[in-house]
């Protein structure tokens, strides 16, 4: 069974070694909580350290903001897509047709005049295909289901999943955390990490759980994590107990 590096420092050990290669993970915690720095990490660290060439699905943020905030990281997004490293594909999650200005050098994939989860797949797969990618980072799939009728989400979301399985890639997916309830994703994903923020007093504790890993021995603790500046550092030898922290807080 081949091991996929998370690139996030500390994080390895918790789940032997790293992702099952070619599995669909899920990512989620509230507003603010470092998904999307999870998943650039997870892209940005696999070509520089691996040489692992990746594709960035995105549906929230603009891709011109995506490119500044990672230079607060170090980490220089346009010189890995002018390097056919990374690939970076842009949709409107309401509309699928409506799209921000790509860079100067025009290498985002823009998803113009497509208006279905299974238009979307496909611009992934041919996009997969031309770097020859292994990893593949969708932030986030909470826009997908947005854009979809609610009596179908179920149904879209777990083809959608299926289809990624598919793809020769260990896949990132972030969902954001509205209710308590479990949400559709968690349980066709095959490992679940969740990115917890907790207040004590007036500041925050920020701690990382592994929900489930299919087929891997992982650890079941709360550990801290910390965003730094080079990126997320989980502290793999420290323990989050709750009772320290006000559980009402949680995100
Ligand atoms: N250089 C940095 N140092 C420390 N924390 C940072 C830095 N840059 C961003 N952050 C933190 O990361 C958070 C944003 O993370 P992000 O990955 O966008 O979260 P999410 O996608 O879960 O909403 C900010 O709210 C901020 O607290
Ligand atoms: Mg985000």
């Amino acid at each position: 069974m081949g091991k996929v590096k998370t690139a996030i420092p500390g994080l390895d050990e918790l789940i032997e070694g790293g992702y099952v290669e070619n599995d669909v993970i899920l990512v989620t915690g509230g507003p603010g909580a470092g998904k999307t720095t999870f998943g650039v990490q997870y892209l940005v660290g696999g070509i520089t350290a691996y040489n692992e060439p990746g594709v960035l699905v995105m549906t929230e943020e603009a891709p011109s903001r995506l490119i500044r905030d990672s230079w607060r990281f170090g980490w220089d997004i346009e010189r890995l897509i002018s390097q056919k490293k990374l690939m970076v594909i842009y949709a409107d999650p309401f509309k699928y047709t409506k799209f921000v200005k790509a860079p100067e050098k025009g290498q985002v994939s823009v998803l113009s005049g497509t208006k279905t989860v299974a238009d979307m797949f496909q611009q992934i797969q041919t996009d997969v295909a031309a770097i020859k990618a292994k990893r593949l980072f969708i932030d986030s799939i909470t826009s997908l289901k947005v854009s979809t009728e609610k009596s179908a989400v179920r149904q879209v979301v777990s083809e959608f999943i299926k289809n990624l399985e598919y793809l020769d890639c260990t896949t990132l997916l972030t969902s954001e955390i509205y209710a308590k309830t479990f949400n559709v994703e968690e349980y066709l994903a095959s490992g679940v990490i969740k990115l917890h923020v907790f207040r004590v007093g007036g500041s925050r504790v920020r701690a990382i759980e592994i929900l489930k890993m299919r087929g891997v021995k992982h650890d079941e603790t709360l550990h801290p994590y910390d965003i730094q500046e080079k990126g997320i550092v989980v502290h793999p030898n420290e323990v989050v107990m709750l009772d320290d922290v006000s559980i009402a807080g949680s995100k």
